[in-house]
């Protein structure tokens, strides 16, 4: 069967803006923020704490986060890469990251620095110390269904990856197909490998226009927390394939016409993405974001 409610974790700010050619004024990454929070959202991927020169756009983090007003039940979580990263983030008074491991060995070189066995060395003592400080873990796991190095990656060594993240004592593990390559059949292979659904949360890039698709396979597996960007920006600067997320507001319309409760307003939502898309100079390539704006 399908969840009653299912938690939509945004990450427009992060893995939307992270991508922008241009460096989005921090005023307007607040105001994006605060749009997201007053259009029903409960978990906003803020910014990452992540080396300034291998990731400009989101240089700010500082900066916007002592600017946000942050809500009262609403999480604000940052990616966090290593103790450098986590003592920024608690500077700025985070009180959730997100670690975020490669399943592929390629994708650990490009992205982290690191081998697909040495990114753990720069994991473990950030889950640890984050622990320690009370705050909520999350981990990714990227490259789930393939890379555009290796070709395919076989479920074992995704599994064996997400494991090792839970095992240090993540709350959450998200499956991140950074490329957008995945179908329905491999989301649900996947999940069913891991075995435990409710930890698991999924991250679909639409590169593909599979996302939608791979979230319905996700649900009936058992998955409830799913990760999307408000108009479908994003994509990962390491992995040059990767385009935009899939967009909150084609999740939301799917949710809604299944009858899954998300307490989210989709006009607000549609709403932020027209600004939005206005901000960066170029439309939303959200479906549903297009077929609710006016021509
Ligand atoms: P490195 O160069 O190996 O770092 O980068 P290092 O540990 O050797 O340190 C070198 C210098 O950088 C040191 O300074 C550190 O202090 C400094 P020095 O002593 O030479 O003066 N440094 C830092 N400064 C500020 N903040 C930090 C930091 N860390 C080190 N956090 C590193 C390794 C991991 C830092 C680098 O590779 C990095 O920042 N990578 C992040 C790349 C990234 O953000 N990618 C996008 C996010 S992942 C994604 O989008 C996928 C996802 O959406 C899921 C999916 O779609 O699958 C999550
Ligand atoms: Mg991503």
């Amino acid at each position: 069967g399908l969840p009653d409610r299912v938690t939509v974790y945004e990450v427009g700010p992060r893995d939307g803006l992270q991508n922008e050619k241009a460096v989005v004024p921090v005023e307007v990454k607040a105001e994006f923020i605060d749009r997201l929070a007053d259009a029903g959202h409960r978990v906003i991927e803020a910014t990452s704490f992540v080396h300034p020169t291998w990731v400009p756009q989101l240089a700010d983090s500082a900066d916007l986060l002592a600017r946000l007003e942050r809500r009262p039940g609403v999480r604000y979580p940052v990616l966090v890469p290593n103790l450098r990263g986590l003592d920024r983030a608690l500077d700025s008074g985070v009180e959730e990251i997100a670690v975020f491991a490669s399943a592929t060995e390629s994708f650990a070189n490009r992205n982290l620095n690191r081998g697909l066995d040495s990114q753990f060395e720069m994991f473990e003592p950030v889950v640890a110390r984050a622990l320690e400080h009370g705050l909520r873990v999350r981990a990714y796991v990227s490259m789930v269904f393939g890379d555009p190095w290796e070709g395919p990656t076989p479920v074992g060594q995704v599994v064996a990856v997400g494991r090792r993240l839970l095992d240090l004592g993540c709350h959450e593990l998200s499956l991140g197909d950074t490329i957008g390559v995945g179908t329905p059949g491999h989301a649900t292979a996947l999940i069913e490998a891991f075995g435990t659904p409710e930890r698991l949360a999924v991250h679909f890039h639409d590169t593909y226009g599979q996302a939608l698709a791979n979230t319905l396979a996700a649900l009936r597996a058992g998955v409830s927390t799913i990760d999307a960007s408000t108009g479908g920006i994003g994509g990962c600067p390491y992995a040059e394939s990767a385009t935009g997320n899939l967009a909150t507001e084609d999740l939301v319309w799917m949710l809604r016409g299944l009858g899954i409760e998300t307490g989210l307003d989709l006009d607000k939502l549609v709403a932020t993405s027209v600004w939005l898309a206005e901000r960066l100079g170029r439309p939303s390539p959200s479906r549903v974001v297009q077929a609710l704006t006016p021509k």
